[in-house]
């Protein structure tokens, strides 16, 4: 019954803004439950979005029943990319009554120019093509977490593109487009939105994908690095050098490990810098034998571990080379000690 009559409220309180704000304000019948549910991966730190692909695109969004959010979740996975939740400093009250007349008050508080404050705030966007952002309707208008960030992150958000979805009861998404190209003047705000209701929620998936292709919006694929390459890039402290690797099993092998980050150590007074692979390479149908030179990358094959040498040193039919490292490079690990490195392909 309290529920009939607070559903009433809205009902009364949309129809009346409805009135007054031309047709994109239809009424509309909440379904949400009182309790605002609790959305699912919601232990990340607020400011940093949850990794996807490339980092080409961004999909922020505010939800209090979780409609918008299994939208916004859904256009993550789609295109695998970030995503991060817009949340308000102080979440809203679980007794829905008091939750409308709060969303009221801040609406009105935002055309007064008083924005309230939410704790997510990013620091650019810089590596973003697109930035998707996701909100409900409130009373025929963007969510008021959504426009307070909008409000803070308008200068960051100048010059970059912007994809604008809804949930709604049934309103329209015109009005909160405007208020979105009117927050972030210098944003291009891409005309073409996806608005789902509650009579075309379950139609979701269909409707995502129909809109991501309509604005050209496809799927990260992560960078797969060259798998025929035999080069390497060996990073120790801020100094990067390169290295070539043979061609053979035990080198193909060296490299299907990378990236590696391990700690060579120093062997014989830097004659050598070693470390133990394990399991060792293969040293199938490789050739045996080598008269080590400086920049030399070797396995010694008795006991396992690769070598890369500092300095010359006799011939040993024990050594298998694997590679070498190009130019002078070996001077960054001729050091006295142990050393970290950094080994990935390039
Ligand atoms: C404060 C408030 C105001 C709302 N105003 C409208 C409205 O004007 N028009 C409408 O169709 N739905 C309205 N709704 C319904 C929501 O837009 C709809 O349920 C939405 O999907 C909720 O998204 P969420 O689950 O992500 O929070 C309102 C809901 C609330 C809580």
């Amino acid at each position: 019954m309290k529920k009939l009559l607070l559903i009433s409220l809205l009902l009364l309180t949309a129809l009346s803004m409805a009135a007054c704000g031309g047709s994109d304000h239809e009424p509309f019948s909440p379904e949400q439950p009182e309790t605002s549910e609790q959305p699912e991966g919601n232990e990340s730190t607020p400011n940093t979005p949850i990794s996807g692909g490339n980092g080409h695109y961004l999909v922020l969004y505010a939800s209090r029943t979780n409609n918008t959010e299994r939208v916004a979740r859904r256009i993550q996975t789609t295109l695998d990319c970030d995503i991060l939740a817009v949340e308000p400093q102080v979440p809203y009250e679980d007794d829905y009554n008091a939750m409308l007349e709060r969303s009221q008050e801040e609406l009105a508080a935002i055309r007064q120019g008083n924005y309230p404050a939410i704790k997510t705030m990013l620091e650019n966007f810089d590596n973003y093509d697109i930035i998707f952002i996701g909100y409900p309707i409130w009373y025929g208008s963007m969510a008021t977490p959504m426009q307070t960030f909008l409000h803070e992150h308008a200068a960051k958000l100048a010059g970059k593109r912007i994809a604008l979805f809804a949930t709604s009861g049934s309103s329209g998404i015109s009005t909160s487009v405007s208020e979105a190209r009117s927050l972030c003047p210098d944003a291009t705000i891409i005309d073409r939105t996806l608005l789902l209701t509650s009579s075309t929620l379950s139609q979701m998936e269909n409707r995502i994908t129909e809109w991501l292709n309509g604005i050209g919006a496809e799927r990260e694929e992560p960078e797969t690095p060259d798998t025929s390459s035999l080069n390497v890039n060996i990073t120790a402290g801020n100094r990067t050098i390169t290295a070539t690797m043979e061609d053979n099993a035990a080198a193909r092998d060296f490299l299907s490990r990378l990236p590696l980050e391990i700690t060579l150590n120093d062997y014989n007074n830097t004659t050598e810098k070693i470390f133990y692979p394990d399991p060792a390479l293969t040293t199938e149908g490789v050739t045996w034998g080598c008269t080590p030179a400086p920049g030399d990358i070797t396995i010694y094959a008795p006991w396992g571990n690769v070598a890369i040498f500092c300095k010359s040193w006799s011939h040993s039919r024990d050594l298998i080379k694997i590679g070498r490292i190009d130019g002078n490079g070996i001077e960054v690990l001729s050091v006295a000690g142990d050393i970290s490195v950094k080994i990935e392909r390039r």
